[in-house]
């Protein structure tokens, strides 16, 4: 079964076409941060109407990439929740209507799931089951994953997420939107050690997290010095981050007695992250696991695998389709045909 897969959840859009017996075919992305960045954050209206004009385009050239025609497509699969509806709806009721026009079954697929299934593109993929450390721009959370769409919550963030922690603290540098990358990039320069920002929440039980404690300490030290400062106190903050990420994923795995965890979101992309994670798993003889960067941040690849697994197992989202601004993840249940 080959699968278009169509995201327009937030500020990018994605095209991929996916293949149940070849892997993935094709990926098109293109970002709208040069749009928004203006603005200092995104702006609804303006995303939808850009998604409007950029995914016809972007199907072509998926097409092209894999060397298929349109009606070589099996099925179509579309984000259709959670994130800005006005965005939502534009590659909800594109891909609705281009499988009903072809004749093909579709699929209205979970953002979140997109991001947990995103490692399973790659050689190698983790087997079931697997504790996920979902880490994006408005989620952080830790979950058992046992298949698709069985999930089970095991912490969140109470309140800010840690690429929310990021982009604020970096946009307090003045290093725009979203600056979780350029505070990364400064951080490189940067001493970890110079500044003791708080690792939230280790000294409590549990596995749930909180950002806006850290978020506030770094704001306050950059209220305090001097630009010349700044790279100690970007990584200074990664490192707490990473560290209290990382602390979280080994008290995960010690609470399910599962080896295996999964990363993925946005801030999955983070090197530091990636490298201390890689470490300590290897050290405690599991193994950790992540997209290739670029399917760590938003893209058309990840819902089109998703959206595969759904529709293989005979799951169709019918031609009067909603989408839903605010979904929890917790609320799947495996593919079934309905
Ligand atoms: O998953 P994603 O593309 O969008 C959401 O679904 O939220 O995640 C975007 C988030 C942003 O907050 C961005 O700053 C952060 O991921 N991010 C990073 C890095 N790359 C992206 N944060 C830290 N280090 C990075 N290298
Ligand atoms: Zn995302």
């Amino acid at each position: 079964m080959r699968v278009l897969g169509i995201e327009t959840s937030c500020d990018e859009t994605g095209v991929a076409i996916y293949d149940a017996a070849l892997g993935l075919r094709a990926h098109q992305l293109h970002t709208q941060i040069a749009l928004h960045a203006v603005y200092g954050g995104v702006v609804p209206e303006l995303a939808s109407r850009d998604h409007v004009q950029r995914l016809i385009p972007l199907v072509q050239a998926a097409l092209e990439e894999a060397g298929l025609a349109l009606h070589e497509v099996d099925g179509v699969a579309y984000t259709a929740g959670p994130g800005l509806a006005g965005a939502l709806l534009v590659g909800a009721t594109f891909g609705r209507s281009l499988a009903w026009s072809l004749g093909k079954p579709a699929v209205g697929v979970h953002h979140l799931e997109g991001h947990l299934l995103a490692p399973l593109l790659e050689p190698d993929p983790p087997d079931f089951p697997f504790v996920a450390l979902l880490v994006s721009g408005g989620h952080t959370m830790l979950a058992h994953v046992a298949g698709v769409g069985q999930y089970t919550l095991l912490g969140e963030s109470l309140d800010d997420a840690a690429g929310e922690a990021f982009d604020k603290t970096a946009k307090r540098m003045g290093l725009g939107y979203p600056g979780g990358p350029a505070l990364a990039q400064l951080a490189m320069q940067g001493d970890a050690t110079r500044y003791a920002f708080p690792r939230p929440m280790l000294d409590r039980p549990g596995l749930d997290f909180s950002f806006s404690g850290l978020k506030t300490a770094a704001l306050l030290a950059l209220q305090r010095c001097a630009p010349a400062d700044h790279a100690d106190i970007a990584a200074s903050f990664q490192a707490a981050v990473v560290d209290t990420l990382s602390a979280k994923c080994r008290r995960a795995l010690d609470q399910t007695g599962l080896t295996r965890l999964v990363v993925a979101g946005g801030v999955g992309a983070n090197r530091q992250l990636r490298k201390q994670l890689t470490q300590e798993l290897a050290a405690r003889g599991g193994r950790v696991y992540f997209p290739r960067p670029e399917f760590c941040t938003d893209n058309g690849a990840m819902i089109a695998f998703a959206g595969c697994q759904r529709l293989l197992a005979g799951q169709r989202t019918p031609p009067a389709f909603e989408v839903a601004a605010r979904w929890p993840l917790m609320g799947l249940t495996p593919p079934t045909a309905d």
